[in-house]
This record gives C-alpha cells, structure tokens and sequence, in this order.
C-alpha cells in the first residue's frame, strides 16, 4: 500500500508537473496571441504618400502652403509634391500590404482632391475615380479599407476663411462627409471623421507649429477644437440618418494621447499627470466618449478662472449648449487610439503668462534620460505607456472598443531596423497584456507607417516605413525593411514569435 501509495504519489506528481508545466505555456502562448478576430492593418495618409498635388484638378491645401510658402517650417525644405508618389503607384502599394498579409489598409482621403474648392458644390471625378482604384483594388485582395477623412490636409481656401476656428466649416466638413459616404461607403466600412485633433489644433497655437501655423495661443486650438468636435457630430448624425441603414458600417474619431508617468510620485504630480490627460485627451475625448458630454470639468474651470483673471469677458473656451452637449454625446461605434511614447508632467505655474495653452493646463512634458530615443526627439521608447493609456481610455470611457489607429517608431531609414522590431514587439506585448490581463477591449492594431513618407514639419528626415523609399529616385522604389519581415510573421502567425517575447 505504501510502495503502490509512493508510486501512485511520483506518477500523479508527474502527471500534475506535466499539466501545470502543459497550462504553463498554453497560456505563456496565449498571453503573445491575438485574440480571434483580432485586426491587423498599417496606415498612410494622402498628403505624405500621394504626391500629385497639383494633378488632375486638386486645389492646394493647406501643407502644399505650410511646404511651399513656409518652407523654413519644414527641416529639410522639402515638400509633399511627390511624396512616394501614391497618386500614381497605388498598386505598388497594395501589393506590398498583400506581402504584409494585413487585414486593413488605413489611408486618409484628400478633401482637396475630392472637393477642389471645399464646398460640396463641385465634385472633383478624376479624385473620385483615383479613390475608387484604390479601394476597389484593396477591396479585390481581401484589405478592408479603413479610411480617414480629416488627415490635415484643409483646403487652403477654407483656411482664407479662417480655418477651424470658423464655425462655418461644420457645414462644410458635412457636406464633405456625405459626398465621402456617398462615394465610398458601399465598400467603406470604417471610418475616422478626424485624426489626432491635438496635433492639428497645435496648428492655430503658433507660428512655427503644423499648417496653417497661425499664432493665436489659447485660443486657437479651442476654437479650432469647439469646431471639429461639432463637425464629427454632425458627420456621425448624417451617417446614422442617411447611410447606416444602408451601409453598415462604423464612424469615430481617431485621437492622439501619450501615457504620462507620476515623476516624483507625489499627489502633485499625479494632479499633473490627470491635467495632461485631461487637456490632450479628455479635451476631445470627454465631448464624445463620456457618459455627461462636454469639456472635462477641470479643463471649464481653469480655463475660466485664466480667462477671467486676464479681465476678459467670456471664456477663451467656448461653450456647448445643452442641445449640442447631448447631439455630440455617444458620437462613437469605437475609439479611435493613436500612441507613440510618454512623458513626465511637472507642474507648471504659469499664473502671470499671457494666454497659452500652457499656462492653463498648468505642466510642461519632460523624458526620462533613460527611455530609448529614436530619430524624433519627442518619440522616447515607452512601451508600458501603452498599457497605461489603453487602461486610461477603457476607465474613463466605459471601456469603449478600441482600435489602435497608429503606433511606430522612426529612424534613418535603415533596411536593417531593429529598433523599430523592438518598438513593434514590445508595444504589441503590452497591448496583449492590456487586453489579457486588464480586460481592455481592443480590437485591432495599425502600424504606423506601411512606408517612409513625408513626415511634415521634419520633412524626410526622420522614417517610420515598414518599407524604404528612396527619395532620390524618380520612380520612388519600395524596399521591404527586416521590420516588415517581423510584422508579415506576426500577422501570420497571430502572434509575437518567440525570438521576441519578454
Ligand atoms: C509611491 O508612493 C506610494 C504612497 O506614498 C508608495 O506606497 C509607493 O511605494 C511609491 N512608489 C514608488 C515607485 O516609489
Ligand atoms: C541586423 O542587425 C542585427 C544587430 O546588429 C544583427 O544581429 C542581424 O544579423 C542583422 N540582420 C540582417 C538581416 O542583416
């Protein structure tokens, strides 16, 4: 009994060894896989890959200006007019996704190209028959098409009226958007109203910033912001009242947010940590994405208090009405997520600078010495800061589907990436953590970007392709980076291969 009891108790302990160590990497396995149905995509958009700016009928926007007559904004004095020369090479394009095996194409719509003077008056064909190419060709190789309306590129002759600031344009970006649904929307079936609105409305808070470069600080960008955020509405009610039904598809808005860390880890700095997420995402977020709608309360509050404390009459921040507040509330089918890196914010008292940005969100962003750089300074290898932003949209939001609409890391251009094959793997693991460990629901990925492109104010001099493109060359050849190897691998395979696992 004893004997048999010993052998019984070695063989059982095998047994169990053998299943605990079998439960062990089954989910060691599952914690590097892509849950079912997970997407994988990577992204472009028009005004850095097309080129053709001034090609059968597009009017200028507002980069062929920021490129053209500003062009000591841009490092290297270069401009889009080429580009990688997409406008012509789009089937290049969608070969090498078909090489990536991806599920979705991610590319932004020119309004220029499709509506060369702004206005839903006269529709440009030659830009309709270019898009329809495109996606009829992603459409042919299984790529869903996953397209952005708002990539940056304003018509200039809306910028003459103002720009974002000017509430006009909610009229016009709807009229834009339906000729787009129209257009587009049978095959369509994802759509972005806007990208990183933080990034653009930068563009009304100096001289030296993002087209249109226009020097209005503390005011620019919530004008600019009170706008757009009305013009998603509005794209979104359209698309419900005319179009859903019909098409079936999805409309959100894609928004830029990097993580920030407590730096001395004391309340005043987590206070600091909560401004920065509150002025860069919740600004934007907050309107669409939470259950009451309207700015972020801190955000009404301190602008209000600099606003009156510099004797003004009303707040720089606008107001929502009651009306608008429950029209824009709930304007998502998902959450669009763009993240690259992370920062510390240290408080800030700004209380006697004039109107800024800054002084009313009361920090400035600083790195950790330690975090691995890449070519873009502002672009600091984070990849918790993944995990931790993803966990901020899913508490704040109720936990919104996400889709993360660009992540990516730059450099020189080198074939031989492997910076960007480590920023890939191990953002892609902390995503994976987030999701099975967390419990955040995100629904897909997109590598940012599918090839080296014009990357605006740094002109080439900084690259993010999964493919090279030499610049020099008239006919802009691709080359197949060892990033874009790993990535083929990953989206194959539905996991992270083994090599790179942590
Ligand atoms: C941060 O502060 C909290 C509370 O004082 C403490 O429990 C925690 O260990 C600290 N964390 C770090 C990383 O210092
Ligand atoms: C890329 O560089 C790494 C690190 O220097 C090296 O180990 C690897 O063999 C290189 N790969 C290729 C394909 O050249």
């Amino acid at each position: 009994m004893a004997k048999f009891s010993a052998v019984y108790f070695v063989a059982l302990l095998v047994a169990v060894s053998g299943a605990a160590h079998e439960e062990h990497s089954r989910t060691k396995r599952q914690a590097y896989t892509f849950p079912d149905g997970f997407l994988l995509g990577a992204a472009t958009a028009s005004y850095q890959v097309e080129g053709a700016w001034d090609e059968d009928g597009k009017t200028s926007s507002i980069w062929d200006t920021q490129t053209h007559d500003k062009n000591y904004l841009i490092a290297d004095h270069t401009t889009g007019d080429i580009a990688c020369d997409s406008y012509h090479k789009y089937d290049v394009d969608v070969q090498m996704l078909r090489d990536l095996g991806v599920d979705f194409y991610r590319f932004s719509f020119s309004w220029p190209r499709i509506l060369p003077d702004g206005h839903g008056n006269r529709i440009n064909q030659a830009g309709i028959d270019y898009y329809n190419k495109l996606i009829d060709l992603l459409v042919a190789n299984n790529i869903q098409p996953v397209a952005t309306m708002y990539h940056w590129d304003l018509p200039q002759n809306l910028q003459d009226l103002g720009g974002w600031p000017n509430y006009v344009l909610v009229d016009y970006f709807e009229d834009y958007a339906r000729v787009l649904f129209r257009n587009f929307g049978d095959r369509v079936k994802y759509w972005i109203t806007f990208n990183e609105p933080l990034t653009f409305t930068g563009g009304y808070e100096g001289a030296y910033a993002h087209a249109p470069a226009i020097n209005a600080p503390g005011y620019g960008r919530y004008l600019a912001t009170h706008t757009l955020i009305k013009a998603h509405a509005r794209a979104y009610h359209i698309y419900d009242d005319e179009f859903r039904a019909d098409q079936q598809g999805k409309v959100s808005i894609t928004l830029n947010v990097d993580a920030c860390f407590n730096y001395q880890n004391t309340t005043e700095y987590q206070d600091a940590c909560e401004r920065q997420q509150q002025f860069e995402m919740g600004l934007f977020a907050n309107p669409i994405y939470s259950a009451e709608g309207d700015w972020p309360a801190i955000v009404r509050e301190r602008v209000d208090a600099n606003s009156k404390a510099e004797g003004l009459a009303e707040s720089r921040l606008p107001v929502f009405t009651p009306d608008e507040i429950e029209y824009i509330r709930g304007t998502y089918d998902f959450f669009g997520h763009n993240h690259y890196t992370s920062n510390y914010a240290i408080p800030y008292d700004g209380t006697n600078d004039p109107a800024s940005d800054q002084k009313d969100h009361g920090y400035y962003l600083t790195k950790d010495p330690n975090w691995p750089g890449s070519a873009s300074s502002w672009l600091k290898v984070v990849p918790t800061g993944l995990r931790y932003q993803l966990n901020s949209i899913a508490t704040r939001y109720n936990n919104p589907p996400i889709l993360i609409t660009e992540n990516g890391f730059s450099d020189y251009g080198d074939l031989n990436d492997t910076g960007r094959i480590n920023y890939y793997t191990s953002y892609l693991t902390e995503m994976l953590r987030a999701i099975n460990e967390d419990g955040v629901n995100v629904i897909g990925y997109t590598a940012w970007s599918l090839m080296d492109n014009f990357e605006w104010n740094q002109g080439y001099s900084e690259k993010f392709g999964l493919y090279q493109v030499d610049f020099e060359d008239p006919t802009r050849p691709r080359i197949m980076k060892e990033s874009a190897r790993v990535f083929q691998q990953i989206i194959a395979t539905r996991q992270i291969p083994e090599a790179y696992r942590t």
